[in-house]
């Protein structure tokens, strides 16, 4: 490292004018020094002083360590070391989060939290509908969104895929999803699909009944967007994006274009990857600040400590908070606790999540005793009791399709 201090410890700065991240650190070196190599390394330094780095250079452009509590140190990234008319969350991601997790005296890093100055917001027009729009098609203002990944999430036709689904909305859901791995398979070509489950959907709509399904169109850059247009000309209600394989950008070139009149949900498979260790990665709360910046309308946030994906409810408040907090100028995103749902443990997830959010489960459906339109009902009815502020045992009694849930899985 140079002479050069990026130390700025308790300096007043003018957060309309710097990135400020918050890292979470393990470290055998003097945490101040490790605060200093993130510093350094993401901006304007590197393993050693270079006869390159001027003081105009460095005052203008290297990041400052502004705090460190603990272990966890904040570092503040002027506005001027971003892009600004191409580069886009890539460019950011590769100063917040990139060279930083190599460096070999740091055990762990773990970026905790970004705040992005209005002049970096404005660039990004975030959700199209939002929770409240995706309330409006569907004709729900109130209750919480109740939905279901088909399942299996592979194998199915297309008319068996359509068929799941009818049964799904005869059952009161107003969500269904194409799981994370299916797109085009030879066994469910996406246009049939596609067509198919339109279908369904306008009879369940002729029935009265309001309801959209997510046809995934995760896909290589250069096709997505002809993708997404096709899949909305064959009758898709909602399209959906894998955001952590297909990246960021897939997400902002759909929900950007004028041509997408359809919302989109966001799927965040390969997330754990970067989110499950404490101490290394990218926290999900990023992620989630992210995708609703780009313009998801809908994004998976866990289930706030229940079910078979585990998680903190913690953090799974965090994750709502960056969906739906009021410090962004965009619409707020619907929050979709989705990963081991089912109907005993709805009760738990809406005291920790709230009304705003969609409920949605797979094999929470799919797994009832009577098939799937019980078990969207017991769905249904599990959320409708939560609602009310109804014990849900109590509800059950009177309930044929939730106690049958109930006795199959359970309330823990
Ligand atoms: C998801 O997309 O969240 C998972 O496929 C959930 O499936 P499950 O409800 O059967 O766990």
């Amino acid at each position: 490292m140079s002479n050069y201090s990026y130390m700025a410890l308790g300096e007043e700065l003018d957060k309309d004018a710097y990135v400020v991240c918050k890292y979470r650190v393990t470290t055998d070196l003097p945490i101040e020094k490790a605060a200093e190599a993130i510093a350094a390394e993401q901006s304007t330094g590197t393993w050693t002083g270079i006869s390159t780095l001027n003081d105009e250079v460095f005052t203008r452009y290297a990041a400052k360590v502004t705090a460190i509590d603990g272990d966890v140190v904040t570092i503040a990234y002027p506005e001027e070391d971003f892009s600004i008319r191409v580069g886009a969350i890539p460019q950011i991601l590769s100063v917040i989060s990139g060279n930083l997790y190599g460096l070999g005296s740091l055990k762990g890093v773990r970026l905790e939290d970004v705040v992005f100055p209005k002049g970096i917001l404005k660039q990004y027009q975030g959700p199209k509908f939002g929770d409240k729009g995706l309330r409006e098609i569907l004709h729900r203002p109130e209750k919480p969104l109740v939905g279901t990944i088909v399942k299996p999430k592979i194998g199915l036709s297309p008319k068996d895929t359509a068929g799941y689904i009818y049964e799904a909305g005869s059952g009161g859901l107003t969500n269904g999803k194409d799981d994370e791995t299916l797109v085009d398979q030879a066994f469910c070509p996406i246009e049939e699909r596609t067509k198919a489950v339109a279908e369904v959907l306008d009879r369940l709509r002729e029935e009265g009944h309001h309801m959209v399904h997510a046809i995934n169109i995760s896909t290589n850059g250069q096709d997505i967007r002809e993708l997404a247009e096709d899949v909305q000309s064959w009758g898709a209600t909602q399209l959906m994006i894998d955001v952590l394989t297909c990246g960021y950008g897939a997400i902002q070139a759909v929900a950007e274009d004028p041509r997408i009149k359809i919302p989109v949900h966001v799927h965040r498979t390969m997330h754990a990857a970067m989110t499950k260790d404490p101490l290394n990665g990218i926290s999900m709360r990023v992620i989630s600040k992210l995708v609703r910046m780009c313009g998801g309308d809908a994004l998976h946030i866990g289930t706030l400590g229940a079910g078979k994906m585990g998680g903190d409810s913690t953090e799974g408040r965090l994750n709502q908070d960056a969906c739906q907090s009021d410090d962004v100028p965009f619409k707020s995103v619907m929050p979709v606790c989705s990963g081991g749902m089912y109907p005993g443990i709805v009760p738990a997830v809406v005291k920790a999540a709230g009304t705003n959010c969609q409920i949605q489960a797979g094999g929470g459906v799919a797994g009832h005793p009577e098939g799937v339109r019980a078990g969207a009902m017991a769905m249904c009815q599990a959320v409708d009791a939560a609602f009310e502020g109804i014990d849900i045992a109590e509800y059950a009694q009177t309930h044929h399709e939730l106690k049958l849930a109930l006795d199959r899985w359970g309330t823990k």
